[in-house]
């Protein structure tokens, strides 16, 4: 059976409830992943995870090998829809530090990033359809499980993916929220579309770990991302142990 497929982001490079059978070291015709694929159990359903940043949180956003990550979690991993975990800043006044958003939009601010996997040895040129990026589906059932442990979820919101590694200017978040994002990180982009390149459904479960530049008080420290991003990847894990152990929900 197909599997689910784990994205961890900062903050997540590994998850308590997960028992772990065996790692798995993967190359793939794109280059390296970000670490071995780390194949385990949650709740007795089997799933596959991987440290988006590696394990030992050394990759910054944009030198991950997205393309790397996504095939092997398909082609090695065996699978079929992913959930990935992203570390966000809040731009919009609900966004609040420690709050699970799902989002259902994208824009992509990103640059130099390799974004694709068509384009050598083509018979034909590609185009993938983004209307949606993320699965609805998959989507919901995330939701759905966050509302009914009472974590007060965001349903929907867009995602502008940076190029960091730093963070944005005030100007930048002005501009960002005029172009209507709700919400920024540097990872969502290009994961979200190399995933539909090769047709998996893919989520994302965004943690809010601060206010976007200009948008909380003064300036923006790790020490404050990092004390969010506990008690948002705490309810993460909760979710997970929600919503692995019903996969007649995330299968459909
Ligand atoms: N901007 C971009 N990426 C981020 C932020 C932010 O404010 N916080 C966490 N990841």
């Amino acid at each position: 059976m197909a599997k689910l497929a784990i994205i961890g982001g900062t903050g997540l490079t590994s998850l308590k409830n997960l028992e772990i059978t065996n790692r798995e070291l993967v190359h793939t015709p794109y280059g390296e992943p970000s670490g071995p694929l780390t194949h385990g159990v949650i709740c007795g359903h089997e799933v596959v995870f991987l440290a988006r940043h590696g394990y030992g949180h050394t990759i910054p956003p944009h030198k991950v090998n997205y393309r790397a990550n996504i095939w092997a979690l398909k082609e090695e991993g065996g699978a079929d829809r992913v959930i990935a975990v992203n570390a966000v800043g809040g731009i919009r006044a609900d966004m609040q530090p420690g709050r699970l958003v799902f989002p259902d939009q994208i824009v992509d601010y990103t640059w130099s990033r390799v974004n694709t996997y068509f384009e050598e040895g083509l018979n034909h040129v590609t185009h993938i359809d983004f209307t949606y990026p993320y699965h609805e589906p998959l989507r919901k059932v995330l939701v759905s499980a966050a509302q009914a442990l009472g974590l007060d979820p965001l349903d929907g919101g867009t995602y502008a993916a940076t190029q960091g590694p730093r963070l944005e200017t005030t100007a930048e978040i002005n501009r960002l929220e005029r172009d209507g994002c709700d919400l920024v990180g540097m990872t969502g982009m290009p994961e979200a579309a190399l995933a539909r390149e090769l047709e998996l459904k893919y989520a994302c479960v965004a943690v809010v770990a601060n206010m976007a530049a200009g948008r909380g008080e003064g300036e923006i420290t790790m020490k404050e991302i990092e004390h969010h991003l506990v008690n948002g990847m705490e309810q993460v894990r909760r979710l997970l142990e929600q919503v692995v152990p019903s996969p007649e929900t995330y299968q459909a």
